[in-house]
């Protein structure tokens, strides 16, 4: 969907000052599917560590007017694996899952962020997030009063499991209309605090499904689905380090 027909659909635009864009990456998870004394995020991948290929991505791609990480407490590698940046903040406010750093990180941010502003929340695991996919969802949701996510269709056939004899099949569900999510997720800052500030928000997995309850409660409207891109990989499993070194080579060599 177009910008056009979202701003038609009753998104709103006119602020006085433009939103800043502010970048939040957790960056606090100890990666247990990756199965390494060093977190993932922290990991070498062609020669530089995950989190910095990262942040160099969403800075070479979009005009930040801040970069938040979000760390463990007691994280000791940051500040010699990826060490100080310009305009990047440090916090070490992580909690117990990801939405749980993700909703301190933007207590933290509360005296830098308006309610307008935008806040951009993407995964330290996801380095090969496409220049033009971020673009995109900047552009796409510029007017919205919300915000979204990237995401792609759903392309495999989808089995669901009988949990009663595991691996079996139950039946096929149905495809259509289903869509996996990536990130960033993109959200005004007051939209997200609000999300994050109901009972049980903390059980989301992602930023959009907090805001859905939002939502559901009829305080905002609905997050936008915004097509992202299959090279948008999250980094869970030490084999995919391999295939994240190769998307950002083909990458490189494309630019
Ligand atoms: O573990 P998973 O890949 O799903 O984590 C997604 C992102 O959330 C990673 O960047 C990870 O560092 C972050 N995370 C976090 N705090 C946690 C768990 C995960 O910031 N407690």
């Amino acid at each position: 969907m177009t910008a056009e027909v979202r701003r038609a659909a009753g998104a709103r635009g006119g602020a006085a000052d433009p939103p800043r864009l502010v970048a939040l990456i957790p960056a606090a998870g100890g990666g247990s599917r990756f199965g390494s004394a060093l977190p993932k995020q922290y990991a070498d991948l062609g020669g530089r560590p995950l989190l910095l290929r990262t942040m160099e991505r969403l800075a070479a791609a979009l005009e930040l007017d801040a970069t938040a990480v979000a760390l463990a407490p007691d994280d000791v590698f940051y500040d010699s694996v990826v060490g100080p940046r310009d305009g990047v903040d440090a916090l070490r406010c992580g909690g117990a899952s990801r939405a749980e750093s993700v909703a301190n990180a933007l207590a933290a941010l509360g005296s830098r962020c308006g309610d307008d502003d935008w806040v951009l929340v993407h995964d330290a695991a996801r380095p090969c997030v496409p220049v033009d996919a971020l673009r995109r969802l900047v552009f796409e949701l510029a007017d919205d009063a919300v915000g979204g996510l990237l995401a792609v269709p759903v392309a495999d056939t989808l089995k669901r499991e009988d949990r009663e004899t595991p691996a079996r099949i139950l039946r096929t569900e149905d495809r259509s209309g289903l869509w996996c999510a990536q990130t960033p997720q993109m959200f005004r800052y007051g939209v997200l605090r609000a999300a994050f500030a109901r009972p049980g928000a903390l059980a989301a997995t992602d930023e959009a499904q907090a805001v859905e309850a939002l939502a559901a409660t009829g305080a905002c409207s609905r997050p936008w689905l915004v097509t992202g891109s299959a090279l948008n990989i999250k980094v869970t499993y030490p084999g995919d380090l391999a295939l994240a070194a190769a998307i950002l080579a083909a990458q490189e060599n494309a630019a």
